[in-house]
């Protein structure tokens, strides 16, 4: 840990970088010390202006000739979200069909979760019965974990398996590297968080691809990056994931990107665009000669020679199918046959009128985001981060194990009330007994402090480590010294009153 002073320099070295950025937040004019960034960030001028001015076009998107402006100011908020979340693919596919909007993270999940199913249950069915399994994050949050439960509450071929968290919070890449190992063939999926939400810590997204490229290459891999997509680009380059798709799926909130609410996305890769794709040519050649034989030897052919058979489940022509259908990407309908047919190859469209209101401010949006100094930025608030820390240290009430590498151990053997639980990048966590820290979360509240308080929606977390309740401080880059100053001053009163 560096010494306060040190930091205390470093961080005036930004302090009029960081004055003037502040004054992008309408929210900030209100004496508010914004410290739930995790949670949902605060909105600036120019997106707030961008969503006034999408009040001013009338009309629905990709419906009539004229809404043109507002279909192409979806269209290219579509785009810039693309190119933001991959900046180093070659080029936003035109048809924008690797990304769809939902509604949030936790709809995204909601919708990968039984398209995945439904695909997995057509596949095993007519083979010998076995069980398959789904990989969860013990350190998830649960938009990442309630689905997959009720998946397998509706599935009985699928269970579900826990990666662990060792004692220093970090995932047992071990387990995972044995798991893989011993279950290639039946290891369907692994779901994990690329940045943790409740204390920030980066998961070591390209080593667990290594360890699914080296001993499961077929097992598919879900990114919840709600609180790695503002910072995207340095997750990526931790991860050496420049050129690459980290991942199979992945899904985000706009909310936690200086973003409107109203906004999720969910991204396919190349495999499994290809995927539906290829079973929609075969389809498509079913339908041109209606001859059983060669569909079959067709599809033979496609099973040799790429890699999208899925373990050792033949992929009989089965694709991730739609959800929800209706309004938008509709080929054709027949009633006499009670049949339709649909558009694009990738599954998760949305049917029906999207969240216009919102969407219209995406490309302002990641404009916005692309115009900030973010490696900047990005090193400030880990320094304000790591000051913060610091100076919480030097209160009598508390015990640092922001380091510790055995906190379950440290909990059970501490002797103060207060511990600074293992938090990294943005983040500050901390635990008062006797749910203390529920209360100093309130005392702050009234002096227009905003941090957050409770299991932060990650019971397994917080069961694991024995504790009812946390307190989080998530920063960022419009946070200051004088902010955290101030809150030390009132967090050390409230300890003086609160603790003998
Ligand atoms: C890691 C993670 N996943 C999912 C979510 C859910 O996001 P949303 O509420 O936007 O669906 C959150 C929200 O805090 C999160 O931090």
């Amino acid at each position: 840990m560096q010494d306060y002073l040190t930091l205390e320099h470093k961080l005036e070295q930004y302090a009029p970088q960081i004055q003037k950025f502040r004054q992008e937040f309408p929210a900030l004019n209100n004496f508010l010390i914004y410290f739930d960034n995790a949670a949902t960030s605060l909105r600036p001028q120019k997106v707030l202006d961008a969503f006034i001015h999408g009040f001013q076009l009338a009309g629905n998107v990709e419906r009539s000739l004229h809404t043109e402006e507002l279909t192409t100011l979806v269209k290219q908020g579509q785009e810039a979200l693309y190119n933001y979340i991959f900046p180093q693919a070659s080029a936003c596919p035109q048809d924008f069909l690797h990304l769809t909007y939902t509604q949030n993270t936790t709809e995204a999940l909601n919708l990968l979760a039984p398209t995945l199913g439904q695909f997995w249950y057509k596949q095993q069915q007519g083979q010998k019965p076995q069980k398959y399994y789904l990989l969860v994050a013990q350190s998830n949050h649960h938009a990442n974990i309630l689905p997959w439960l009720k998946l397998a509450q509706t599935y009985n071929f699928l269970e579900i398996k826990t990666i662990p968290l060792k004692n220093n919070l970090t995932l047992d890449l071990d387990f995972l590297r044995d798991f893989c190992q011993k279950h290639a063939q039946q290891l369907l999926l692994i779901t994990l968080s690329s940045v943790d939400n409740v204390n920030g810590l980066i998961h070591p997204i390209g080593e667990i691809k290594s360890i699914l490229e080296q001993f499961s290459p077929h097992t598919w891999l879900a990114l919840d990056n709600a609180q790695g997509s503002c910072f995207n680009h340095i997750y990526l380059q931790k991860n050496q994931l420049q050129d690459n798709w980290p991942a199979d799926f992945i899904v985000g909130s706009l909310h936690k990107m200086f973003g409107l609410t109203g906004i999720g996305y969910l991204t396919i890769s190349q495999r499994i665009a290809q995927l539906n794709k290829q079973s929609q040519d075969l389809e498509l050649l079913a339908k041109f000669f209606t001859l059983k034989e060669e569909i079959e030897q067709s599809s033979q052919q496609t099973k040799s020679n790429n890699t999208l058979e899925h373990l050792n489940l033949p992929l009989n022509n089965h694709r991730l199918e739609h959800q929800w259908v209706g309004g938008g990407f509709v080929k054709s309908v027949d009633l006499e046959t009670a049949n339709y047919n649909l558009q694009p190859t990738n599954p998760f469209l949305i049917a029906g009128t999207p969240n216009i209101n919102s969407l219209v401010t995406v490309k302002a949006n990641i404009d916005w985001l692309n115009s900030l100094p973010l490696e900047d930025f990005y090193s400030y608030t880990h320094l304000l981060q790591q000051y913060f820390i610091s100076k919480l240290a030097q209160l009598p009430q508390v015990a640092d194990f922001s380091r510790s590498l055995n906190i379950v151990q440290d909990l059970a053997n501490k002797t103060q009330d207060v511990v600074i639980l293992p938090c990294t990048g943005h983040h500050i966590l901390i635990n008062i007994e006797d749910g203390l820290d529920i209360d100093l979360g309130m005392f702050l509240a009234q002096h227009n402090i905003s941090a957050r308080v409770g299991k932060h929606c990650a019971y397994p977390y917080h069961d694991f480590l024995g504790l009812d309740s946390t307190l989080r401080f998530s920063l960022a880059p419009f946070n200051t010294k004088e902010e955290v100053d101030y809150t030390i001053n009132l967090i050390a009163q409230f300890l003086n009153d609160n603790l003998d």
